[in-house]
C-alpha cells in the first residue's frame, strides 16, 4: 500500500513528498465485526517473538527500566531497557524482569547467618526483594530471612540472631500445585526449595504464582518467565554490554541509535547475529533502503522513525529526517516482503496515529511520551500550578548526554514534562481501545486484516480542524 505521492523535479534533484500522521485518515468500509471486542491483537516483536498486543515502551531513560518492562510483559506487550545505564545496572534491571515472575527461582539470593543485618538490608534493596534464604558455608539451608523478621531491625545484630529457623520447606522438583498447597496451609508466602542433604536449590513465592494467574496474557519465555530486551550502542563499550545482557538472559538486543543506517550499525547487527545467534532489532531508518540494509545484515526487526518523536529535534537541528506514516508505509512493505516485522517508533500523540501507523503495515508501535507519564516509568514526579507531571527527556538531550565529551554533545532533543498518567495499564488500554475501534471501521479482526484493508485518504488543513472537537468549549 502507497499514498499517491507527487514528485518534484529540480534540475537533476527530485523532492518527493511524504506525509504523517495528520495528512490522512482511514477510510471507514464495510464491516462484518459486529463487536469491537472481537478483534484479535497478535503480533510479532520480532522474527521469533510473539506479543499479544502491539505495544513497546521506548528504550528511554525516563521511560524503560524494570518496573516498565515488567508491567508491558504482563499485559502481553514489551518493554527495552535504555542503555544509559552501566553494562551492570543495565544486566541488573534486565534479570530484575526476569526474577519479577518466576514461579521458581533458580539461585535465590541468599546469605550467611553470620552476616550482619545491615548486610542483608543492603541485598535486599539492592536486588529489590522483601527477604533471604539463609545457607550455612556449604551452601545448606539454615534459616529464611522473611520481611517480618527484618520489619523492626534497624542493625546491630547478626542474621542468625534474627531470621526464622526451620522455615516450611519444599522438595526441589515438587509440583507446583503442592508447594501452593504447602504455603496454603502453613501460611507462610515462600517456601525455599531444598535437594535430599538440604542443599538449597531454589524457591517459589505465592506472589509469583498467583501474579502469573493475574496476567493470562502475559509475553513469556519457554520457562515461564517475562520477556525483556535491552539495548546497545555501536561504540566504546557495546561488546561487553551484549555479553552482560544475554548473560542476564535478555530475549532481544536492540542495536539502538539515532541514525541506524550507518555501515557501522550493519556491522554489528552481523557481528551480533553470528556471534550470539540472539534476537535482534535494528535502526532507526525511515527508508526502504535502510530497512532493506539492515535485514540483509540480519536484523530481526527493524526500527521506523528518524525525527517524529515528541522530544526530537533531530530535523531541526540536522535538516534530516522523513515523515513517519510514510517512513512506516516504505519499510513495512520491505520487512512485510522478508516476514520480518517492523515496529513503528515515536510521534504517535492518540490512539488513533497507533491505528495509522499500523494500518500501515508496522507490527508494532514503540511509545515514549505516553508511558513516560506513568507510576512505572522512572522519571521523577514534579508538580505545577497543582497539577501532576513527570519529567521526560531525550535521549540525545542535554541531560541524556551528560558525561560525553563537549564535543560529542550536539543535542536533538529537549528535556519535557508530560502529564502524569496513572498506570501503565491504564495507557495500554486507552490505546487498546483506540485501535480495537480502527480495527472494526477498516473490517480488521486481527492486525494482517487491517494491513489488507486499511485505504488511506489524504487530508487538508481543513480536514484536519474538523477531525478534532471544535466550534465549542470543550470542558
Ligand atoms: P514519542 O513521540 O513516543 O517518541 O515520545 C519516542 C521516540 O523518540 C525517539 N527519541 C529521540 N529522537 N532525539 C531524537 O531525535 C532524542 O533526543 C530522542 N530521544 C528519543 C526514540 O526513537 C523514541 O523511541
Amino acid at each position: 500500500m502507497e499514498i499517491e505521492v507527487e514528485k518534484q523535479v529540480v534540475g537533476e534533484k527530485i523532492i518527493s513528498e511524504g506525509f504523517t500522521f495528520d495528512d490522512v485518515l482511514l477510510i471507514p468500509r464495510r464491516s462484518s465485526v459486529a463487536s469491537r471486542m472481537d478483534v484479535d491483537f497478535a503480533t510479532k516483536l520480532t522474527r521469533n517473538i510473539e506479543l499479544k498486543i502491539p505495544l513497546v515502551s521506548a528504550n528511554m531513560s525516563s521511560v524503560t527500566e524494570s518496573a516498565m518492562a515488567i508491567a508491558m510483559a504482563q499485559q502481553g506487550g514489551f518493554g527495552i531497557i535504555h542503555r544509559n545505564l552501566s553494562i551492570e545496572q543495565e544486566a541488573e534491571e534486565v534479570r530484575r524482569v526476569k526474577r519479577s515472575e518466576n514461579t521458581i527461582i533458580e539461585r535465590p539470593f541468599s546469605v550467611k547467618p553470620t552476616d550482619t543485618i545491615e548486610r542483608a538490608l543492603a541485598e535486599t534493596k539492592k536486588h529489590g526483594i522483601s527477604g533471604l534464604v539463609v545457607v550455612d558455608e556449604n551452601g545448606k539451608l539454615v534459616g529464611i530471612l522473611t520481611h517480618r523478621d527484618l520489619m523492626f531491625e534497624t542493625g546491630g545484630k547478626l542474621v542468625g540472631e534474627v531470621m526464622t529457623k526451620d522455615p516450611v520447606i519444599g522438595k526441589w522438583g515438587q509440583p507446583i500445585e503442592e508447594l501452593l498447597e504447602l504455603m496454603r496451609v502453613n501460611k507462610v508466602e515462600k517456601v525455599p526449595l531444598v535437594d535430599e542433604n538440604k542443599h538449597l536449590k531454589g524457591l517459589i513465592t505465592a506472589r509469583d504464582v498467583l501474579k502469573k494467574r493475574n496476567y493470562p496474557h502475559a509475553v513469556r519465555d519457554s520457562r515461564g518467565r517475562l520477556r525483556v530486551g535491552a539495548s546497545v550502542g555501536i561504540r566504546g563499550d557495546h561488546k561487553e554490554r551484549a555479553e552482560a545482557v544475554l548473560a542476564a538472559e535478555a530475549d532481544v538486543i536492540a542495536v539502538d541509535v539515532a541514525h541506524g543506517h550507518m555501515e557501522r550499525v550493519l556491522e554489528i547487527v552481523k557481528w551480533l547475529k553470528v556471534s550470539y545467534g540472539c534476537e535482534v532489532i535494528a535502526g532507526n531508518v525511515a527508508t526502504r533502503q535502510g530497512c532493506r540494509d539492515l535485514i540483509e545484515a540480519g536484523a530481526d526487526a527493524v526500527k521506523v522513525g528518524v525525527g517524529p518523536g515528541s522530544i526530537c529535534t533531530t530535523r531541526i537541528v540536522a535538516g534530516t529526517g522523513y515523515p513517519q506514516l510514510s517512513a512506516i508505509l516504505k519499510c513495512a512493505e520491505e520487512g512485510h516482503r522478508s516476514e520480518v516485522p517492523v515496529i513503528a517508533d515515536g510521534g504517535m500523540k492518540a490512539s488513533g496515529d497507533f491505528v495509522k501507523a499500523i494500518a500501515a503495515g508496522a507490527s508494532s508501535g514503540m511509545f515514549g511520551q505516553m508511558f513516560g507519564g506513568t507510576d512505572e516509568s522512572p522519571g521523577k514526579m514534579v508538580f505545577r500550578n497543582g497539577k501532576r507531571f513527570k519529567m521526560y527527556h531525550g535521549m540525545a538531550s542535554w541531560t541524556a548526554l551528560q558525561g560525553l565529551k563537549e564535543s560529542d554533545r550536539t543535542p536533538e532533543g529537549v528535556e519535557s514534562m508530560v502529564s502524569y498518567k496513572g498506570s501503565t495499564k491504564e495507557v495500554v488500554s486507552n490505546l487498546l481501545g483506540g485501535l480495537r475501534s480502527g480495527m472494526s471501521y477498516s473490517n480488521a479482526r486481527t492486525i494482517q486484516e487491517l494491513w489488507k484493508n486499511a485505504e488511506f485518504v489524504r487530508i487538508t488543513n481543513a480536514s484536519l480542524r474538523e477531525s478534532h472537537a471544535h466550534d465549542v468549549d470543550v470542558i
